[in-house]
């Protein structure tokens, strides 16, 4: 009987020892890197920053690191090798992209373990656009808050950061040309959104300076030293001029940039595509935002413009017969088009909202795609580029518990977030490389500060990072859990609000 105990309590430890060594060695970082090995020793994590660190930076050399592996060019210069041992840590990368990245992953790994495994790390990004984006417009923060979160973005190796900069209840970016714009429209009397707008109409704005007004916006000034820092993390900041919808507050301003109705036409949000004027203003603001920001894209909006007063409207009715347009989704795609061409003259794409495709796409638009996913693929499959940020995963205003502060939308939990596969069905390996990635969006009509703000965004932004950074079968959401919540710990020892705001002792 004692003879048969020792034979199993052997072969019990024989196959414990078997199954340890099976198992892929376990990392704590998110994104998941692709290509993680072990190897023997391990550092104080206080200690990795101390440690003497090589650099090369050679395509060659990381391409021998490869063995074979093919990588599309933007692949590669975001790619790294990186080996972390007991006495120094190396490094090895295409480009200064690729070096940033390294050392984010040993940033992490410093944070995450007060002893760090030695291993070695092969790493490179699955799609392109890693993107976040965060609505000033609704409730307005400032600089700070903005350079913040663009820190744990670059953490999560993002790299695109969506700026709404402007919106009905409150533009928020100097332009030299039109000041009304700031020293109006960028002030309301009310600081809680819903207590502003009424009716879905709006309320009104109060000059600057009025004493107990609501309200900012950035300066030139602001937006360099804002994209300063955004630089060194390698995250391009997009732009967005909503056009011709979300207007509200530039007719408030400006209200020769409204259609001319006739008596009982009182639909708030339009521009009017009609008058040569509204085209003269948006092309002096885009030249002052072109000259701030220096990304190769400019995002024009096109969402949820109702288009009824064009039907009412003189100079929209002129210029749908003078350019042929039946309908007034046409005209909407006679004006992207036309900013379109505008933008490519001085060397800008445009990114637009789903509803672009709606009269015609323009010619090199690519769609920001929010409405579900089948938006995306009809972009697709008309061969343009895509950028997936689907409402009921990536909506980042919508509730992520319902016992949550102010829930509202459908339930967005991290698990959802986390399980969006952005090459959706019906997309051909052809057409795959159209999928320039993904997106969360903070809009911010329920959300007045940043405490709220953050807790929308974290835990679930990590999510969306490994989505956009990790190879598909690195995902797996029981280890990724697991991850987002060492995670979520340190970012609440750097000071950030993590969902939940306030953790179960
Ligand atoms: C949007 O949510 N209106 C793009
Ligand atoms: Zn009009």
């Amino acid at each position: 009987m004692f003879r048969m105990k020792k034979i199993f309590l052997v072969l019990a430890l024989v196959l414990g020892w078997i199954s340890t060594q099976a198992q892929t060695p376990q990392t704590n970082l998110i994104p998941a890197p692709a290509v993680y090995s072990l190897r023997s020793g391990s550092v104080s994590g206080s200690k990795l920053a101390c440690l003497h660190e090589k650099v090369r930076i050679s395509e060659k050399a990381l391409l021998r690191r490869f063995k074979g592996r093919k990588l599309a060019d933007w692949q590669l210069k975001s790619a790294y090798w990186l080996e972390v041992g007991k006495k120094g840590v190396k490094i090895v990368a295409a480009d200064e992209e690729g070096v940033f990245y390294a050392r984010q992953t040993l940033k992490m790994m410093a944070s995450l373990d007060s002893s760090v495994s030695c291993c070695t790390i092969l790493d490179w990004p699955r799609l392109r656009y890693r993107g976040m984006m965060l609505d000033v417009s609704r409730h307005f923060q400032g600089k700070d808050f903005v350079m913040k979160q663009l820190e744990m973005m670059a953490l999560l190796k993002m790299n695109r950061f969506h700026f709404h900069l402007v919106d009905n209840p409150g533009w928020r970016l100097q332009i030299d040309a039109y000041p009304s714009l700031t020293k109006l429209t960028a002030w309301r009397p009310q600081a809680f959104f819903w207590d502003w707008e009424k009716n879905e109409i709006g309320g009104p704005f109060v000059e600057e300076g009025t004493p107990g007004v609501y309200g900012g916006y950035f300066t030139k000034q602001d937006i360099a030293e804002i994209l300063a820092f955004a630089d060194e993390r390698h995250i391009e900041v997009i732009p967005e001029i909503e056009m011709p919808g979300h207007n509200y507050e530039t007719r408030a301003a400006y209200p020769e940039l409204a259609c001319s109705l006739p008596s009982g036409g009182k639909d708030p949000w339009e521009l009017c595509p009609g008058k040569e004027s509204t085209f003269e203003f948006l092309e002096k603001v885009l030249l002052e935002v072109f000259d701030m920001f220096p990304s190769r894209y400019i995002h024009i909006g096109g969402d949820e413009a109702r288009k009824n007063n064009w039907k009412l409207c003189p100079d929209c009715q002129a210029r749908m017969k003078s350019e042929g347009l039946e309908r007034v989704e046409e005209l909407q795609s006679y004006m992207i088009r036309r900013m379109e061409r505008f933008a490519h003259e001085h060397g800008k794409r445009i990114i637009g909202w789903d509803e672009i495709l709606q009269g015609g796409l323009a010619p090199d638009a690519t769609v920001m795609s929010w409405h579900g996913t089948e938006a995306g693929l009809q972009a697709v499959r008309e061969g343009h580029d895509v950028i997936f940020t689907p409402t009921h995963y990536y909506y980042l205003d919508y509730h992520q518990d319902p016992a949550q502060f102010r829930p509202v939308g459908r339930l967005v939990s991290l698990e959802k977030v986390y399980s969006f596969e952005p090459m959706v069905e019906g997309i051909s390996e052809a057409d795959a490389h159209h999928v320039l990635g993904v997106q969360g969006n903070l809009w911010t009509e329920h959300v007045q500060d940043a405490w709220h703000a953050e807790m929308m965004l974290y835990p679930r932004v990590f999510a969306i990072a490994e989505t956009g950074w990790s190879q598909a079968e690195k995902k797996e959401w029981p280890d990724f859990e697991r991850r987002a919540s060492f995670l979520s710990d340190v970012a609440r020892k750097w000071g950030y609000t993590v969902y939940p705001p306030f953790p179960q002792e």
